[in-house]
């Protein structure tokens, strides 16, 4: 369904991806790990067409994302759901108008179905009743779902998560973990997390990716990453997330 082909990105003379392989099949629920700084969130803003690849491919559904029209990469762009590291809500806005933005923006819904679809996707998020709240009066976890209910607001097939986790405290992180397990196996959503926090990743992903140093150094299953014998990815693991640096 998406797949990337010896992507690189450079921003100046610093070398984020040095050639990038990596496939995403419909239906999987792949979490991409790695250190800060290492470009996770990088991938998904080229994975989502908002940054350009300097060499290489990125293909979703065998199309060519950056030989796509403008039109046609806005086309593509409803068909994903993002939810970006730190929420990235806006501030003047409702949570209303912050859940309903991309469906505005596109004009693809009545005044009525945009609020139904607030409505059941903070209902979903565990917000029911939120609408009219500024996120200053949010605490982080609750911005994150609010950012969530956005993302699902799209009816997206695909969701990119960004850190869905990170920052948050253990009770409201596995909120999260557990919502997108569920958005996982009821909705079928595909997806793609990045996290440098492994209990996460353990508890959303069915596949696992490790980027490093510019390049992705592993890609298996939970059984084959705990099989290896990579120092650089044992020592990843051996670490806990928040001593994960570059
Ligand atoms: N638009 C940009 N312009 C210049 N440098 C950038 C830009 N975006 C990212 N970078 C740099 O690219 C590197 C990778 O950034 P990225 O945000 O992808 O890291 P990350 O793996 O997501 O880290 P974290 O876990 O801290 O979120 C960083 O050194 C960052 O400073
Ligand atoms: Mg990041």
């Amino acid at each position: 369904m998406i797949r990337l082909e010896n992507v690189y990105k450079s921003f100046g003379n610093l070398d984020v991806l040095k050639g990038i392989n990596l496939e995403i099949n419909i239906g999987d629920s792949m979490v991409v790990f790695g250190a800060s700084g290492s470009g996770k969130s990088v991938m998904l803003k080229l994975i989502m067409g908002l940054l350009k690849p300097d060499k290489g491919e990125i293909y979703v559904d065998d199309k060519n994302i950056n030989e796509l029209k403008r039109s046609d990469l806005d086309q593509l762009r409803t068909r994903f759901g993002m939810l970006f590291q730190g929420a990235a809500l806006f501030d003047s806005m409702t949570v209303y108008e912050n859940v309903t933005l991309g469906r505005s923006e596109h004009g693809t819904m009545s005044r009525e179905e945009r609020i139904e679809c607030a409505r059941r996707n903070l209902e979903m998020v565990g917000l029911g009743g939120t609408e009219k709240k500024y996120p200053a009066e949010l605490s982080g976890g609750m911005k994150k779902r609010v950012g969530l209910a956005r993302a699902l607001c799209m009816e997206p097939e695909i969701i990119l998560y960004d850190e869905p986790t990170t920052g948050l405290d253990p009770v409201s992180a596995d909120k999260i973990n557990d919502l997108i397990i569920e958005l996982r196996d009821r909705l079928k959503i595909t997806s793609i997390a990045v996290t440098h926090d492994l209990y996460s990743a353990f508890r959303i992903g069915q596949r696992f990716a490790m980027l490093y140093q510019g390049n992705i150094r592993f890609d298996g299953t939970k059984e084959e990453m705990e099989a290896s014998d990579d120092e650089v990815l044992k020592d990843f693991l051996s670490h806990s997330s928040i001593n994960a640096d570059k």
